[in-house]
């Protein structure tokens, strides 16, 4: 934990118009203000990202994309590039979320290209990956976590630039369920992950790798979770929308 700052990320999922995120924001910028020792950032919907970055504007919030689509531009409706996230001062996105696994049809090979854009085009891949109720309990979660991890980052194969990568372990029957892993449990996969990236890149390269814990993460169970050797930060959703609330979560993990 030691080498890595924690990582505290909101993901505002498809809540907040214009007026909703800069009042947000406000009140959280100067929350977080004195708060050391720890990265935070927010991943508000496309259409309010430009008054967010205004906002956010000479602070240390991180602005954040919650997905993009793997070609700089051309005929596809409803979607957003890599280019147009960074003009607009994003420098991360979350990509593979289980949202976009399970509602809307994503595939790993999908997942892939969009990380090769995002690192292609210098924004840092939050990579999520997790395993479902149903697959936990067929004992499956290694092996969907491992395929995950490496169909997801086939496209950079022994890339240099992958030491830019977030990657959040979010087990899909914790998300928005108030269910919540284990720290236990959570530093158990985490664990893994790790190993998984130290086989991939090194165990130096590795080392350095944040990764996030994410699933009904709280001001109450922040602390617990963030304390295992291998959770270095969060990605927070329900909890991320109430500004005092994230604040809390991001003191949390600043110790
Ligand atoms: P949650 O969402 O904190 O509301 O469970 C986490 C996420 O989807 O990233």
């Amino acid at each position: 934990m030691s080498e890595r700052t924690p990582f505290i990320v909101g993901n505002w999922k498809m809540y907040k118009t214009v007026l909703e995120a800069r009042e947000a924001l406000t009140l959280l910028r100067a929350a977080v203000r004195d708060i050391n020792g720890v990265d935070c950032g927010v991943a508000p919907p496309f259409p309010v990202l430009d008054a967010c970055a205004g906002v956010l504007a000479g602070s240390h919030i991180a602005l954040v994309g919650q997905n993009l689509y793997p070609e700089d531009e051309g005929a596809f409706t409803g979607e957003v590039s890599a280019p147009m996230l960074k003009a607009v001062g994003a420098n991360h996105v979350i990509l593979g979320h289980s949202e976009r696994r399970h509602l809307f049809g994503e595939d790993d090979a999908l997942i892939a290209r969009k990380v090769k854009a995002a690192m292609e085009h210098g924004l840092v891949p939050i990579l999520c990956v997790g395993e479902t109720l149903e697959q936990r309990e067929a004992d499956e979660t290694v092996a969907v976590v491992t395929s995950q991890l490496s169909r997801g980052l086939a496209e950079v194969k022994g890339g240099a630039e992958l030491s830019s990568l977030v990657v959040a372990y979010e087990p899909v029957w914790a998300i928005g369920t108030g269910l919540t892993a284990t720290p236990g449990q959570a530093q158990k996969v985490h664990g893994l992950i790790r190993d998984f990236l130290g086989d991939f890149l090194g165990p130096a390269k590795a080392a350095h790798i944040r990764i996030q814990y994410g699933g009904s993460v709280k001001p109450g169970n922040a602390a617990e979770l963030l304390a295992e050797p291998d959770i270095d930060g969060a990605l927070v959703g329900g909890a991320s929308l109430d500004p005092d609330s994230f604040a809390a979560i991001v003191e949390a993990a600043a110790g």
